[in-house]
């Protein structure tokens, strides 16, 4: 039985990436503290693997309770790192917050993991980390730009924090840095999703909640981005696509003793912000009203992967499309709308 500790796996893509683990034979034990999830996604979770995956309760700040899971619930294959504050806006307003529990978090979970003998970890990081980048698509060959915000800073802190662990005298550590773009979507058995807390910052939890009318209307951040209709570029990821590049770094790294390596995990494609809009439209055929307002502060004008690393390492890529991923936002949002009236 291989135990894969997934910290944050209640969250939006520890959720996903615990049933593709169930399906891939791992058996996922979920660590999480609930600040930003739900216990409510442990029962989609519980419904859709092969187990029930075990719940642990737990800060990773929290070092005592950290090393008592390992010596409890150990000894784990590996450990798949979500667990982490995510909100680019908050971290400018609370950046100590962020570093307290991002940076943390992670040298708590490494020093367990070199003390328990675990080797193995996937890390969760993101695109923010190369800034606006020069050459698009980008490869992880672009050089990691000045941070934007604390929680930039904290996903570029955590990458080097662990490359130094993984090269240290003695270390058998294999790491694997997951670069993400902009995942969206949801399980299309509607179980599992992203359960924003409070009006949505991200694009598609904001569409999906005005289409369903809980929200005005949408506004768009920006109409004269140097992009061909003027508004803001990003490569969206279905949250399955990415959740299944989770197991294929795992297997990569069995494979592979002492790898540290970062992947971009994207489509490879971007789409406008007008475009996610006309799709959303066109797929659930449900109108949105939308305006059009000034650029968000911070944001960058596009970004998108190419993630040919992934492909040719890790044997992913994307299977698929922006439509498939707001379809099955768009189905999400609609069961989280019956359970709550029922
Ligand atoms: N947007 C709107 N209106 C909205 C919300 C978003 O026009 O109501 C636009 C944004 O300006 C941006 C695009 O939609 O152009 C995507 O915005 P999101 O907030 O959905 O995503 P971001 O690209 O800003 O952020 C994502 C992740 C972050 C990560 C960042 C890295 O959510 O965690 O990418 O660039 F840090």
């Amino acid at each position: 039985m291989k135990k894969v500790l997934v910290t944050g796996g209640a969250g939006y893509i520890g959720s996903h990436t615990c049933v593709e683990l169930s399906d891939a034979g791992y058996t996922p034990v979920i660590a999480d503290n609930l600040s930003n999830s739900s216990s409510s996604a442990l029962e989609g979770i519980a419904a859709l693997c092969a187990y029930p995956p075990e719940f642990h309760n737990i800060d990773f700040t929290d070092r005592e309770a950290v090393n008592r899971l390992f010596v409890q619930e150990g000894p784990f294959h590996g450990v798949i790192h979500f667990a982490a504050f995510k909100a680019v806006g908050e971290s400018v307003k609370n950046p100590l917050k962020y570093y307290r529990n991002n940076l943390q978090s992670t040298e708590v979970l490494l020093s367990a993991m070199s003390q328990h003998g675990c080797a193995l970890l996937v890390f969760s990081s993101s695109c923010t980390v190369y800034g606006q980048p020069k050459v698009l698509p980008v490869n992880e060959a672009a050089p990691i730009a000045r941070a934007h915000s604390p929680y930039g800073f904290t996903k570029q802190v955590c990458e080097q924090m662990i490359t130094d662990a993984v090269n240290a005298p003695g270390s058998d550590l294999s790491a694997t840095l997951l670069r993400y773009f902009n995942p969206i979507g949801a399980h299309p058995s509607g179980l599992i999703g992203e359960l924003p807390l409070g009006p949505p910052e991200n694009l598609v939890p904001y569409i999906t909640q005005s289409a369903a009318g809980l929200r005005g209307p949408i506004t768009i951040f920006g109409s004269d981005y140097n992009t061909p209709d003027g508004t803001c570029v990003r490569d969206y990821i279905h949250v399955c696509d990415l959740a299944a590049a989770h197991v294929r770094a795992l297997s990569y790294m069995e494979h592979t003793p002492k790898a540290c390596e970062a992947f971009n995990l994207g489509t490879g494609k971007g789409n406008s912000v007008k475009e996610v809009i006309d799709t959303f439209q066109e797929a659930t055929g449900t109108p949105l009203h939308y305006t059009f307002g000034s650029r968000r502060p911070g944001d960058i004008e596009q970004i998108y992967a190419q993630a040919d690393k992934a492909l040719n390492l890790l044997g992913w890529r994307t299977e698929r499309s922006l439509r498939n991923a707001l379809v099955d936002a768009w189905n999400w949002q609609l069961q989280l709308q019956k359970s709550s009236h029922a």
